[in-house]
């Protein structure tokens, strides 16, 4: 019975799609789920509190089994014990059932769970353990991971936060994925549902806290109506373990308070920090604390007043302290007016500038939070300075969920490997191993608090995130968090398994897919460190090398006709490579010991210089843009092979987005190569780059309502213009005569559109239909022989059948592109 009720539910899923919004806490039926037959029937639960964390367990519990099993599982007695989840934290069980040896072993937030025994123990160090304790136990069973095992999990790290930046107003900074899901029209959103759906979300993934409001901070969130609007969020998290925090505007006590400054060494914002603090902790009692971004890109801070960053700093340590609460302060300070004429001038020195003299000047309860390179969420960066001179200061480390320059989740980037490569690196702090990861807990300096925050940026679209694939980022940020000596591709399993069952090619395909998808992107938009090479300037999506120099925020190459790279060495640069320990500078500074894929970040050199694989930069450029290209279009044809194995909702929202990277791969690879060979008049060894024989300039076209159009940059389009229609509900035509010798042909067109666009195409020969939008995106035409006019000419046709500007098209050769 329960076998069959599988299989529907099976062949249900399957029909009906599924919008993500379970993402991976599916609970989606388990094949031979009627086999399982020693599962337990019951749930003891040590707090039947109805929102304490251990109900949440228990709840969980009931769900998971209903989904996984199909079963339901009773409430249970200490009589019936044998066969019951035992749920709780170790204390209660303790008092109850007596000492276990296991319980000195489990740490703060910690759990035990052992499924060895005639029941299945779930002890959490607190409630918060418990529950994750219960997640993890269901996203074994999910797994079909049924082995009995018995063991302690405990955290790497007591800070596993997510920051959002989400306004007022329900827009969110970098966000990709729909309005906020926690404020709209500059108030705290009256319903919390979707918070504490996050909630859950996250707790199963054992984070533990939301910073819920942009670090760009309006004041107005410390209104009355909108703290007690905060109020309602952490009522909406606390069942799930996770507390509620919030970023601060430094100036608040004068736009706000009406006080006439907000220097933080005066009595009078002493006071007021204090007092609204209290308010707070009022309506929130649990509140984990302030994220500060002070003194940086515009924001206003304690510098304004000639007092220090930790001045700034511990004004609001005081006032949480009392409450228990954690001040996140960011290092993210630097001087966005750079000039770039200045030789040394460089960014990246910024951080450890800003903060090294006040090592040990922050109070206890404060956490410098650094982004994990000196710069700006960059494809390849060096892990930061900043980490190993820090030593009598609390750290956390910042990482990027949300993908602002990794393709804004329209492009798949899997960012595990590169997350695992800055933790697992050794800063060799006093020639000791000095791992990142190992500094952010606390371990390293032997620091009382330490962690990670994680800029996420979900919104109200079902997928949370934009994007299904996107997803895994998510999963594998708190994970890492938990435990980062887990591998990227262990993680990225689970997930999958979590996410799109258990079909081994299913696994297999979406493996490959992310584990490639990092170096494909850096590939494609920029390799050798020299950063993604976007349009620094207003989107940080697309290709626009120009915008990477004479920009003030000092994201730079120093292109030009012979040269690039920013030379950050010691004797001849910014010196940026001696703020790193004498052995890991002594790496940076040469040029020779450089790994290639960091050179351009620490090394100006002539286009011809030869890097340790033996080809010249240039060419590593060449090559690089066109094989990261060419995996994007293999990413495309991956995921169409999944076609029928993943639900059908989920599967064209995937297949969008893989045509759309697919399509955009091709346009970075153009420009950024066609940008750097007109700079550098070097040419292309293997003869690509700038000539594309069989490729039909659309604007050389004959044009009915369509109009040419110059394009910016101009390297985004071959020959630097495109065409768009007329207006946009025109239908425009472009017609060309192709001569050819007689023989059979391929035709591509690489189309693809933006997300939310409309276009669409038609291309014909003569008078037969060859493609469209719909038929012909990814699959090849034979031009007949029988299509020759009498000259041996055929014509082909375009039409924009329905017209939307910003898609673009173009005719190719081959389905690569050339
Ligand atoms: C980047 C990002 C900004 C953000 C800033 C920050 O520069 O583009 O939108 O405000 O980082 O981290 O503070």
């Amino acid at each position: 019975m329960l076998f069959s009720g599988f299989l529907v539910g099976l062949f249900l899923g399957l029909a009906s799609g599924e919008d993500g919004s379970a993402a991976w806490l599916r609970y989606a039926p388990l094949p031979h789920a009627s086999s399982y037959n020693f599962l337990p029937s019951s749930i003891i639960t040590l707090n039947s509190t109805k929102g304490s964390p251990v109900y949440t367990a228990q709840q969980e519990l009931h769900r998971g089994f209903r989904g996984i099993f199909g079963k339901t599982l009773s409430n249970g007695s200490s009589r019936s014990r044998s066969e019951s989840i035992i749920v709780g934290t170790a204390h209660v069980y303790q008092k109850s059932y007596g000492e276990f040896d296991e319980a000195e072993e489990i740490e703060e937030d910690g759990y035990f769970l052992s499924t060895e025994g005639p029941q299945v123990l779930i002890l959490g160090q607190n409630e918060r353990g418990a529950l994750y304790g219960a997640f993890d136990y269901l996203s074994r069973l999910a797994q079909g991971k049924l082995d009995a095992v018995s063991y302690v999990s405990n955290p790497h790290a007591s800070i596993r936060w997510t920051n959002e930046w989400d306004n007022l107003d329900g827009s969110i900074e970098r966000g990709y994925a729909g309005p906020s899901i926690f404020f709209e029209n500059g108030f705290v959103t009256d319903n919390a549902t979707r918070v504490a759906k996050y909630a859950r979300l996250l707790a199963s993934i054992r984070i533990n806290g939301i910073i819920v409001n942009n670090v760009n901070t309006n004041e107005m969130l410390l209104s009355p109506q909108n703290i007690d609007g905060l109020g309602r969020l952490a009522d909406a998290m606390r069942p799930y373990g996770v507390q509620l925090g919030i970023s601060l505007n430094f100036a608040s006590p004068q736009l706000l308070g009406g006080l006439g400054t907000f220097d933080p060494l005066d009595p009078t914002v002493d006071a007021w920090w204090a007092n609204i603090t209290n308010q707070i902790y009022a309506r929130v009692p649990d509140m984990a604390g302030y994220l500060v971004k002070a003194n940086s890109e515009g924001q206003p801070g304690p510098l304004t007043y000639n007092r220090t960053l930790a001045d700034g700093a511990n004004l609001f340590a005081r006032a949480v302290k009392p409450h228990g609460g954690i001040i996140m302060f960011r290092a993210f300070v630097y001087d966005h007016h750079l000039n770039e004429s200045n030789w040394k001038a460089d960014r990246a020195n910024a951080a450890v500038e800003f903060f090294q003299d006040l090592d040990g000047k922050f109070d206890d309860n404060v956490v410098v939070q650094i982004k994990y390179g000196p710069i700006d969420f960059q494809v390849r960066e060096p892990a930061s300075p900043l980490f190993s001179s820090l030593r009598n200061t609390s750290t956390a480390i910042e990482l990027q969920v949300t993908q602002e320059y990794l393709g804004q989740q329209s492009h798949l980037v899997c960012i595990a490997p590169m997350w695992k490569e800055i933790l697992e690196f050794d800063l060799k702090a006093d020639n000791r191993s000095s791992k990142v990861k190992d500094i952010v807990s606390g371990e390293r300096f032997r620091r009382p608090l330490g962690g990670f925050a994680g800029v996420v940026n979900v919104g109200t679209n079902a997928t949370w995130l934009g994007s299904h694939l996107a997803m895994s980022n998510l999963y594998a940020y708190g994970l890492l968090a938990w435990d980062p000596a887990l591998g990227a591709e262990e993680i990225l399993q689970d997930w999958i398994r979590l996410t799109f069952g258990h079909d081994q090619k299913v696994i297999e395909t979406i493996t490959d897919m992310s584990m490639k998808s990092w170096p494909a992107y850096e590939n494609y938009t920029g390799n050798l460190g020299i950063q993604t090479l976007m349009d620094v300037l207003y989107s940080h999506f697309g290709p626009n090398p120009a915008s990477m120099d004479n920009n003030g925020w000092g994201m730079w190459t120093r292109a030009d006709k012979f040269s690039i790279g920013m030379d950050r060495t010691v004797k001849n640069g910014t010196g940026n490579a001696g703020q790193y320990s004498p052995e890991v500078a002594k790496v940076f500074e040469n040029v020779e010991t450089t790994p290639d894929n960091l050179l351009l970040w620490f090394h100006h050199v002539n286009y011809m210089h030869s890097l340790k694989s033996g080809k010249t930069v240039i060419q590593h450029f060449y090559d690089s843009h066109y094989e990261g290209a060419a995996t994007a279009q293999t990413l495309l044809r991956q995921w169409e092979s999944l076609k029928g194995k993943i639900d059908s909702e989920r599967y064209e929202h995937v297949l969008f987005r893989q045509k759309f990277q697919a399509g955009h791969a091709l346009v970075w690879r153009d420009s950024i190569n066609q940008f750097y060979y007109n700079l550098s008049e070097i040419k292309d060894e293997a003869g690509r780059v700038g000539n594309h024989p069989y490729r039909i300039e659309a604007e050389k076209m004959t044009l009915d309502s369509y109009k040419s159009y110059g394009v910016n940059p101009f390297h985004a389009a071959s020959g630097a213009q495109a065409i768009v229609t007329a207006s946009n509900s025109t239908i425009g035509t472009a017609t060309t005569k192709v001569t050819f010798e007689s023989g059979t042909y391929d035709v591509a067109v690489n189309y693809y559109d933006l997300i939310g666009g409309k276009a669409q195409y038609e291309l014909h020969m003569n008078n037969r239909t060859i493609g469209s939008a719909h038929s012909f995106g990814k699959s090849r035409r034979v031009l007949r022989r029988s299509d020759a006019l009498n000259d041996g000419s055929a014509c082909l046709c375009m039409w924009a059948v329905s017209s939307h500007r910003t898609a673009e098209w173009r005719l190719a050769h081959d389905s690569t592109g050339v």
